[in-house]
């Protein structure tokens, strides 16, 4: 090699500076590669992807990505988690990973929508069918597993109508017949309850509401305690390339100690709120399933003494959908549009005959999401929004 000085773009590169070790706070250190470097070729072929006391690519796992999936294993009482790009990435994960051709898996039929159309859409198309049960009877569920039953999705609370299931009866009624169980925790966070306690094989979770909590960061996790069935997921997980950067990730690290104090705050202002829903004349059903009298009440009672700052109200069907709609584009502090947990409160009005056709209820359904502003000012936006579109009705 000549002695000539490597010129400054090399040198900016190929720094030989390293910072002393040591380095010791509270917050992580934030890891960015695709590449790994390995230090020869022997390490190179040792290494081997399924542990994770070494790192191969970038995809497959950093120091960052690790962090946070042992933090999701803890919070969620499972011991191996896999993170994927959203939270429907999860629920995506987890149907390729352990379904194939001539398989069924068996959805609540009040399950978020998007896994629902992945079922009906690209599962079809593999050949992989699904049908939907109605989570509230778990002798329904058993009755439906059958020899081409392979997963049994569930869900607590259901989404946008917010029914709480049994789910250890579920869960039993799904494992009695061999059947592997997966749960969207996303609602539950980790929190509310202990979804591995009730016999549940995978909890599925969309980090994009309660651990990120800014909504600024799309990100999902796929939770298991059994280590073989990690291992299913995670083989999946690597051919189909879904991993997730750095920057949300330590966006997610950065938001999880304020985790248990933001699900708290939320939920004691959705309490709140649908307390004071039930109050007005406009709306026949608040469909919270803290509140006495909201579907799978008691489940929730029972298994739950805190819930997502999440609900539903049933505008009565003398209202038209115009006015209902004319209410929602009063609000000034709920903003429209989809997701929940982060720092604003929203709100989207859905059709009851869209989001469950043969549903018995009637009338326009508005979901709110409660955000972190003050529950009186988020109060006095609701009376406000309700003056200017029913009067004084
Ligand atoms: C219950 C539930 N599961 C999964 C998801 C999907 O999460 P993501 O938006 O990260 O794909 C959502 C999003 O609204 C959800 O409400």
């Amino acid at each position: 090699m000549s002695k000539r000085k490597p010129s400054p773009s090399t040198e900016l590169i190929h720094h030989p500076y390293q910072p002393p070790t040591g380095f010791v706070a509270p917050q992580p250190g934030v890891f960015k590669a695709s590449t790994v470097i390995f230090s020869n070729v022997a390490a190179l072929q040792a290494r081997d992807w399924k542990q994770k006391a070494g790192y191969t690519y970038g995809l497959h796992g950093t120091p960052t990505t690790f962090l946070l999936e042992e933090r999701i294993a803890t919070l969620e009482g499972g011991a191996h988690t896999l993170l994927v790009p959203s939270g429907l990435a999860a629920i995506a994960l987890v149907d390729m990973a352990l379904l194939q051709r001539g398989d069924e898996v068996l959805i609540p039929d009040n399950a978020y929508g998007p896994g629902k159309e992945l079922a009906r859409q690209e599962l079809a198309h593999w050949g992989i069918t699904h049908r939907f049960y109605d989570p509230s009877d778990p002798g329904k569920l058993a009755a439906m597993v059958g020899p081409a039953t392979r997963l049994v999705w569930l869900e607590a609370a259901g989404s946008i109508t917010m029914e709480f299931p049994d789910l250890g009866a579920l869960a039993r009624a799904a494992r009695d017949k061999g059947v592997l169980t997966a749960l969207d925790n996303t609602w539950g966070a980790g929190l509310a309850f202990n979804a591995f306690d009730l016999g549940v094989d995978i909890s599925a979770h969309a980090l994009t509401k309660f651990p990120s909590g800014g909504g600024d960061v799309l990100m999902g996790s796929v939770t298991t305690r059994d280590h073989d069935l990690h291992l299913r997921l995670k083989g999946t997980h690597m051919r189909m390339g879904w991993g997730v950067g750095g920057n949300d990730v330590e966006s997610v690290l950065r938001a999880l100690p304020s985790l248990a104090l933001r699900y708290a705050a939320q939920d004691a202002a959705g309490r709140t709120l649908a307390l004071w829903w039930q109050q007005q004349a406009q709306v026949s059903r608040v469909l919270h399933p803290a509140l006495p009298g909201s579907p799978g009440h008691d489940h929730w009672h029972a298994l739950c003494s805190q819930a997502a700052g999440l609900f539903s109200v049933v505008f009565d069907e003398r209202h038209e959908r115009a006015r209902v709609h004319a209410f929602v584009d009063a609000l000034k502090l709920f903003k429209l549009g989809y997701s929940w947990a982060g720092p604003v409160s929203l709100v989207v009005p859905y059709d009851l005959a869209v989001i469950r056709p043969g549903t018995a209820w009637r009338g326009t359904l508005v979901r709110f999401s409660l955000g972190l502003e003050d529950v009186r000012d988020l109060q006095d936006d609701l009376e406000q929004a309700l003056r200017a579109a029913f009067g004084t009705d």
